[in-house]
Formats: structure tokens, sequence, C-alpha cells
């Protein structure tokens, strides 16, 4: 679905990934793991395109994406939940949702099967984005996400902030999502979160990937845990 080649991305001089290399299959959370400002943020913003390497390729569905601009990469399916958010804070939770919508047929997301993934957005339907809890506004943005009918996902600390029983939440619905195909690359710093659910983990340091294993062997790797994520 996604394969990263050894991508080398900068902000002017400064060079921020140094050379990162992964692959989501399809219908996989991919975990990335990481302490601030390692670069987490900064690959999706390669994938996407706001931020494209320098050095190195970036292939979905086998097509070179390295050097498209975000638009074009935005309409191939690849949905984005960006760190903070992002909600628009004036905009109703319908509106928020139809910027997002887009494609039709019969497997697309509609506002009927939205609203049945996550019953607490129908409640709240006519409130504005600035109304809403954190929990609310990230089942918001992963719903505008998903209004794009994305075959990947790309999800950038979609629990920051979030308390345990909403964390869970979250949680449910990317292992619902990922039972009906979809592929997920999933940025975290809350490890037994991306544990649970993701299938790959890789562990992000200074821009580099300094370990990919099984979620069970980082969770089991203590060095591991200490050296790169504090815990
Ligand atoms: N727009 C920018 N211009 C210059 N440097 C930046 C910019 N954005 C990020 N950086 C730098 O790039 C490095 C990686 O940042 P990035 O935002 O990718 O980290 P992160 O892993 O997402 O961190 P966090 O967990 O805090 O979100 C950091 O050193 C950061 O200061
Ligand atoms: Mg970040």
């Amino acid at each position: 679905m996604l394969k990263i080649l050894d991508i080398h991305t900068y902000y002017g001089d400064s060079y921020v990934l140094q050379g990162i290399s992964l692959q989501v299959a399809k219908g996989k959370v991919v975990g990335i793991l990481g302490r601030n400002g390692m670069g987490k943020t900064t690959l999706i913003r390669s994938i996407v395109g706001f931020n494209p390497p320098r050095q190195g390729q970036i292939l979905f569905k086998e097509r070179d994406i390295t050097h498209s601009p975000s638009y074009r990469i935005a309409r191939m399916r690849i949905g984005l939940v960006p760190q903070g958010r992002r909600i628009f804070p004036s905009l109703s939770v319908l509106e928020n949702l139809k910027v997002g919508a887009r494609g039709k047929g019969a497997d697309t997301w509609n506002m009927e099967k939205i609203f049945s993934f996550f019953p607490p957005l129908q409640a709240r339907v006519h409130h504005k984005g600035n109304e809403l809890s954190g929990g609310e506004q990230q089942m918001l943005a992963i719903a505008r996400a998903l209004m794009t009918n994305p075959e990947l996902l790309l999800m950038d600390e979609p629990t920051e902030g979030l308390a345990p029983l909403l964390v869970r939440t979250i949680g449910e619905a990317i292992l619902q999502l990922k039972e009906g195909g979809l592929s997920t690359l999933l940025v975290e710093q809350n490890l037994p979160f991306a544990i649970k659910v993701s299938d790959v983990t890789h562990v992000l340091s200074k821009g580099t990937i300094v370990y990919s294993s099984t979620p069970k062997e980082l969770w089991e790797n203590e060095q591991v845990k200490a050296q790169y994520l504090g815990i």
C-alpha cells in the first residue's frame, strides 16, 4: 500500500529525516513511536506533500507520489488526522464533515455511517468545533478523514491529551477500521495504546528508525523503551 524508501527531509538547512524506510501493507496498522521532536510529524508531512523529501521515494499503491502536490495526494485516498486535530472551530460538526466529503458509491462513508461509527458526534451535529470536548474533536478529526474514503489513514498522535476512556474509544475505532481493510500509519507517544492497535512498530529517534519489531517485542524490550522512549 505505502512504501517509503530511504527518505531524507529538511526544513531549510535543518536535516530532520535522515534516511527513513518503512512499509504499510494493506489492512495493517504500523505504529511509529518516538519522543518529542524526533521527526514523527515530519514523516507524515513528507508523505502528504507538505514537506517533500529531498532524497528518497514514496510509493502509494506502486505509484511514485514523492513530488506530487498535496492536493493531488489527498485525492488519492490518503486521509490525514493531523496532530492537534485541526478542527475548524467556527464550523459545526456537520460542516466539518462536509469539508472532507468525497466520493460516491455503496461502500463509501456518509453521515449516517459516520454517526453509527461515532454515536457521540450525532448528538453534537449542530455544535461548533470549538464547543466540543477533546475526545469529540478527535472523533471528528478521524470522521472528517474517513469522509474522504481513504485507503490509507495517517494519524498523528490521536490520543494526545485524551482521558483513558476516550483513548480506548479511539483504539476500538482503529481496530474496527482495520477489520474493514483500512491501512494505517499511526504516530504515537502513548506506547501501551500503540502496542494494542499496531501490527508492526518502529521506534524513531533523531530522524532515523532505530528499532523495528512486533509490538510484543517492543513492549518487552526494556532497553529500547528506556533509551528511546523514556519509559
Ligand atoms: N516548520 C519547521 N521548521 C523548522 N524546523 C522544524 C519545523 N517543524 C519541526 N521542526 C524541527 O524538526 C524536528 C522534528 O520535528 P517533528 O515535529 O517532526 O517532531 P515530532 O516527533 O512530531 O514531535 P512531537 O512529538 O513533539 O510532535 C524538530 O527538531 C523540530 O524542531
Ligand atoms: Mg509531532
